[in-house]
């Protein structure tokens, strides 16, 4: 096989095969196709994409270039969901144990920061020790045990994804719908779900910038969810401000406990009920009950245990990475609010340190956005409308400048 031929037919709006396609995958997750080759043929597919069976075939050479989990015959209802992606979306930290409280099986597989968007892992391991990498095995022993297990892609789960999440990261080519669609479908297909919900975002802060765009994605995602006999629905919700009031990876852990603690941002809890509802047995009400009675924090904090990672952090867990400078932002004038931009932030957030430059840098678990106003909010002149942590004052004083860019209040 002529890796070069490939790259050059796709850049070439051709066709792909799926010999040729699965040749791709499995040289590139056995490490005999060089990143540089692979980055190529991703932007090859950002300008050309892919139709719907090299889409499918795409989902499905990535699924198979790792295991797919077994559960034993009496394993309880096995659900998830995954999001396309936006900025301050903590959802899953919340949802994934408010579910196992449901005597359901959650066994979330997610991935890092992705372009402007958080990601899942970086959150989770902003809690000191917490551990992502499972064996499909451990993971099934803590399924048993809890119900819940939130893990990255391995050498064992999803390899493929692994390496080319991690790529397209730092490539500009995450948006474009047969790289979205065989990245989260094959996750979500390596965790022999019975039922999964996706939450299809648009707007500043998403891949998709357009309504139309999202519900092309989601209807692609719904084929190979139903094509692989996954009971698949698809929720659509604008991501033009961020979700909640905060935003980087530490600060949306301290968010996401506050919700499992009954409290947090209205918009979060509802967007996290609203989904959940979707794959659960139980009604939307004794979901909010779960939340408020303390039984989906108890399950947080058990997970965290069963992961490695240091219980009593949660106890106070702002304190866990403080930011070396902490600014507050004043409003200039009073009004009410018209913008907060949640592409403005997110890069904000990037350029913070929250995120990737490149693929083997690490993040700053610390900064980032909170104290958030929500648009339609009324606010005083000189009233606090965020606040940034950031490693320096350079660094404060580029993100409040950012911030402003991107605010808007009359
Ligand atoms: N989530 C994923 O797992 N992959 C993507 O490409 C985008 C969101």
């Amino acid at each position: 096989m002529h890796i070069p031929s490939i790259i050059e037919r796709k850049r070439d709006g051709k066709t792909l095969t799926e010999p040729e396609i699965r040749g791709v995958i499995d040289r590139f997750t056995r490490g005999e196709m060089p990143d540089y080759q692979m980055s190529a043929l991703a932007m090859a597919i950002y300008f050309q994409g892919m139709d719907a069976e090299e889409t499918a075939c795409l989902t499905r050479a990535m699924l198979e270039s790792g295991e797919v989990m077994q559960y034993p015959a009496d394993a309880p209802r096995v659900v998830d969901k995954h999001s396309t992606g936006g900025v301050g979306d903590k959802v899953s930290l919340i949802l994934a144990p408010l579910l196992a409280c449901d005597n359901l099986w959650v066994p979330m597989i997610s991935g890092r920061g992705l372009g402007i968007t958080g990601g899942t892992l970086d959150k989770l391991e902003s809690i000191p020790g917490f551990r992502v990498g499972f064996s499909p095995e451990e993971a099934i022993e803590q399924l048993k045990a809890i119900g819940v297990v939130m893990i990255g892609q391995t050498g064992a789960i999803c390899p493929a994804d692994k390496k080319l999440y991690a790529l397209r990261d730092v490539t500009a080519t995450v948006p474009t719908i047969p790289l979205l669609v065989s990245s989260i479908m094959s996750k979500k297909l390596a965790e022999s779900l019975d039922a999964l919900v996706l939450d299809v975002k648009f707007g500043s802060g998403a891949f998709m910038k357009t309504r139309e765009g999202a519900v092309a994605l989601g209807e692609a995602l719904l084929a190979v969810g139903q094509a692989m006999g996954v009971d698949t629905s698809v929720c659509y919700h604008a991501m033009d401000e961020p979700s909640g009031r905060a935003v980087g990876n530490a600060l949306e852990v301290v968010e996401s406990i506050e919700v499992l603690k009954g409290g947090g941002p209205e918009d979060v809890r509802e967007l996290v009920i609203t989904l959940a509802e979707k794959v659960s047995i139980a009604d939307a009400s004794q979901l909010g009950k779960w939340l408020d009675d303390g039984s989906a924090w108890s399950k947080f904090r058990e997970m965290v245990a069963c992961q490695g990672g240091e219980v009593s952090s949660l106890d106070d867990f702002a304190a866990v990475h403080p930011a070396a400078v902490i600014r507050e932002i004043f409003a200039s004038d009073g009004g009410t609010v018209r913008r907060v931009d949640a592409e403005t932030i997110g890069r904000a957030c990037i350029a913070l340190g929250a995120g990737r430059g490149r693929a083997e840098d690490a993040i700053n678990p610390a900064v980032g956005f909170d104290r958030l106003v929500k648009v339609g909010e009324r606010v005083e002149r000189g009233q606090v409308v965020a606040r940034v942590h950031a490693a320096d004052e350079a660094g404060a004083e580029r993100a409040e400048e950012q911030f402003r860019g991107g605010f808007l209040c009359e």
